[in-house]
């Protein structure tokens, strides 16, 4: 910090295990510090280091020798959406399968909300985030599969609900029932005026790439298309079987290829060598009942990844960052430092941000802090609302601790 510095600044003091992210900092890939500080200075963080050296700063928050971690970056959920299914994951419970048939469930129920009830469901569940101390959140369309109920639910996201900072058009999410008997007028639609109306409030574009929803010839008609709007790639790749998904998401240089719940040798070395992100998504997989996909193959190869919620009413109705890190660890095989590093950073590099995901100098003060000495907590006590405190640009949010 500097004499000249006007910004008001916030030193957060005696932090037990501070999370930076950063190796140059503090230990192992985490970037951990002992008995740390951190110093916010308007919206960005001013300055990281032992708490006996910390600045001086207008206001100073004692963590007592809590845990401090990056926000979490959650990468992919679908929260533009009315209704719920309740009574299809009660059924799933008692045996159903999960199939991508569902989503018309809720593409129904979507179509018949107003634009305020849409944007005070997203709202919701905004809040509920960022007190589980999610600070950096992305949410898609495809529950409207109109022109215009697609383009509705994205203004919505873009232009009236605040915190939401990553917004991605999923016309392609299943086949609109219009189009049952004609899924090559859909991608037509998806590719052609649909795009055009949801072109301007998107910086992704997304495509279920799975049986029961678009094949790999048509996900790569959506995705070149999308390209060439300016859009950039992701993908629902490997769900509910093997398929092209993650090899088209590589070729086609997405920032990321999601679910990869069945992934074949092929598909794990093109995540090593290409820059897409591998990024899991625990809660589906529980909820779903389904097989967890085997995420130590892919961090063994050299993969980078991340971890999110894929928070939507049909296959993995949580929220919670905290839920997904312990389920990752869990049943997954992820050590507590990679899951961590997997929902903060992870998340971070599956949105091509650089800003958040890290508490280093210079990235945005968003940060979590935790009723617990330890990150690893996370894991340890699962289903615990350790969230005690969260930071959001510099300013502690209201109500966000449980404790
Ligand atoms: O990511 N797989 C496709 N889309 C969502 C599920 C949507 C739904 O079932 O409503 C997912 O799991
Ligand atoms: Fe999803």
């Amino acid at each position: 910090m500097t004499a000249a510095t006007t910004a008001a600044a916030t030193a957060v003091v005696n932090i037990g295990s501070l999370v930076t992210n950063d190796p140059a900092l503090g230990d192992g890939p985490l970037g951990l510090l002992a008995d740390a500080a951190v110093v916010f200075e308007g919206d960005r963080v001013a300055w990281v280091g032992a708490t006996g050296a910390a600045p001086a700063a207008d206001t100073a928050y004692d963590a007592a020798g809590r845990a401090l971690l990056p926000g979490f970056v959650d990468s992919h959920s679908h929260l533009l959406f009315a209704g719920d299914r309740t009574r299809e994951f009660a059924a799933r419970m008692s045996g159903r399968p999960y199939t991508a048939g569902g989503i018309r469930t809720t593409v129904a129920a979507t179509r018949a909300a107003t634009d305020a009830e849409l944007a005070a469901n997203l709202a919701r569940f905004v809040r509920e985030m960022l007190r589980q101390g999610t600070t950096t959140l992305e949410t898609k369309s495809g529950y409207g599969l109109t022109a215009a109920d697609e383009s509705r639910a994205l203004r919505v996201a873009a232009e009236q609900v605040a915190g939401v900072e990553e917004v991605t058009y999923l016309g392609a999410h299943v086949v609109a029932p219009e189009y049952a008997d004609d899924p090559a007028a859909y991608v037509d639609l998806v590719t052609g005026e649909m795009l055009d109306a949801c072109a301007p409030y998107a910086r992704w574009i997304d495509v279920f790439c799975e049986k029961g929803a678009f094949d790999g010839d048509q996900a790569r008609a959506v995705l070149t298309a999308g390209k060439a709007r300016g859009l950039t790639p992701r993908v629902h790749a490997n769900q509910l079987s093997y398929g092209p998904g993650v090899q088209l998401a590589v070729e086609l240089e997405a920032a990321s290829a999601d679910h990869l719940t069945h992934l074949s040798d092929a598909d794990v070395a093109a995540l090593a060598s290409g820059a897409t992100v591998a990024t899991f998504l625990p809660g589906c997989e529980f909820s779903t009942r389904a097989v967890y996909p085997d995420v130590r193959r892919v961090l063994d190869a050299g993969a980078t990844v991340a971890l999110s919620t894929d928070c939507n009413p049909g296959s993995s109705f949580t929220s919670s960052m905290p839920f997904c890190v312990a389920v990752a660890v869990r049943e997954m095989g992820m050590t507590p430092d990679e899951a961590v590093w997997s929902a903060t950073a992870g998340g971070a590099a599956a949105l091509r941000r650089t800003d958040v995901g890290r508490l280093a100098p210079g990235a945005r003060a968003d940060a979590a802090l935790l009723d617990a000495p330890s990150h690893v907590h996370l894991a340890y006590r699962p289903g615990v609302p350790l969230v005690a405190e969260v930071w959001r640009r510099g300013e502690r949010l209201p109500g966000a601790g449980g404790n």
